[in-house]
């Protein structure tokens, strides 16, 4: 993979154990952005024009214009680099969980002095908040000016449900979100420094070895890719990639239920905000066999009603593998491969 203007170079790339492939970056008036929309697959837009207003969002901009309210900023535990998602109500319920990050309420500017004054090798600093209308005027006329005519367009096109919500993410360099999948569509609109994103589709659910859906860190793949655990989880040496680096202007599509697991490149903060749209409503007709996103579904579901029926998450592994050991051969056929 090249840098398209020299702003990054492959040496800034985290090393990983598994063949990686490159997302397609097409022009927005590239008739093939559509088809990768409709196909679910990811592509990065260039030139939509969709969060243009946000290009100047840096610390400063920001912290003149987003006001004195509190944002949702998360440490990284020690020295580490990760931060992995969790599910606060799930921690709550789960004595043994220790969480790699912990989040800390503050203001914009407290953030802005953390973030200047810490080294990201020291304690990691990453603000995650969802746009609301507490922000200034100056960010809510940012706001109002983004494409939306092109990107209602998508929704419209695609039969996304309603728009949930816009996250401002403000990354140190290094940081690490680490391979998770998300249970929306999302158009990822990158403003400030460059990302590095991975992906994998839907059908290697079995190779990345997500977290119970009980489990604080649900939807979270339990392999540490800086160390991967080849004896626990196998099926991890057969994962293929596929991956893009993004800089301001560019949108990735980060289709619902593929994984992604995002790294800031080095070269100062970065800066993104996302669209997430609610998926399309189910299909009038259903083919067969089901898409492996279908099937992911049916896991999920399966895994929330045993937990609601047993009432004690710790039975769920038990009361699945009596269901399956000797009775369903797990290798006549991967259920999980596309065909
Ligand atoms: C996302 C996401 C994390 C990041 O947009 O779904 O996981 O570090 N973002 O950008
Ligand atoms: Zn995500």
């Amino acid at each position: 993979m090249t840098s398209t203007g020299g702003e990054w170079d492959a040496s800034q790339l985290r090393e990983y154990p598994f063949p990686l492939e490159n997302i397609p970056r097409l022009d927005v008036n590239d008739p093939e952005v559509g088809r990768c929309i409709a196909q679910t697959q990811p592509v990065v837009i260039t030139g939509s024009k969709l969060a243009e207003p946000a290009l100047k969002w840096n610390l400063d901009y920001l912290q003149e214009h987003l006001g004195q309210c509190m944002f949702n900023v998360f440490a990284a535990k020690g020295t580490g680099h990760k931060f992995m998602y969790y599910d606060p109500k799930k921690a709550a319920n789960c004595k043994d969980f220790e969480p790699q990050m912990h989040a800390v309420d503050m203001t914009f500017p407290e953030f802005v002095h953390r973030f200047r004054t810490s080294k990201p090798e020291d304690s990691r600093l990453y603000l995650q908040q969802a746009l609301n209308d507490t922000v200034g005027t100056a960010i809510v006329d940012d706001f109002v000016n983004f494409n939306w005519s092109w990107v209602t367009a998508q929704q419209r096109t695609h039969d996304w449900g309603p728009l949930t919500s816009n996250l401002l993410l403000i990354s140190m360099e290094g940081n690490v979100t680490p391979a998770h999948y998300d249970e929306q569509e999302n158009l990822f609109a990158q403003v400030q420094g460059y990302k590095r994103v991975i992906m994998f589709p839907p059908s290697q659910f079995g190779c990345l070895y997500p977290f119970p859906v009980n489990h604080p860190c649900d939807r979270q793949s339990q392999v540490d890719f800086d160390n991967p655990d080849y004896e626990k989880f196998p099926k991890f040496r057969n994962a293929k990639g596929l991956q893009a680096v993004v800089g301001p202007g560019d949108v990735i599509y980060i289709p619902m239920y593929w994984w992604h697991h995002i790294e800031s490149l080095l070269g100062g903060e970065t800066v993104s905000v996302t669209f997430w749209y609610k998926t399309s409503r189910i299909p009038q007709t259903i083919t067969y066999p089901l898409s492996p996103q279908q099937k992911v579904c049916i896991m999920r579901n399966i895994e929330k009603m045993l937990g609601e029926a047993l009432k004690d998450p710790a039975e769920i592994g038990s009361l699945l593998h009596t269901l399956v050991q000797g009775r369903y051969p797990a290798d006549t056929r991967d259920f999980m491969s596309p065909t």
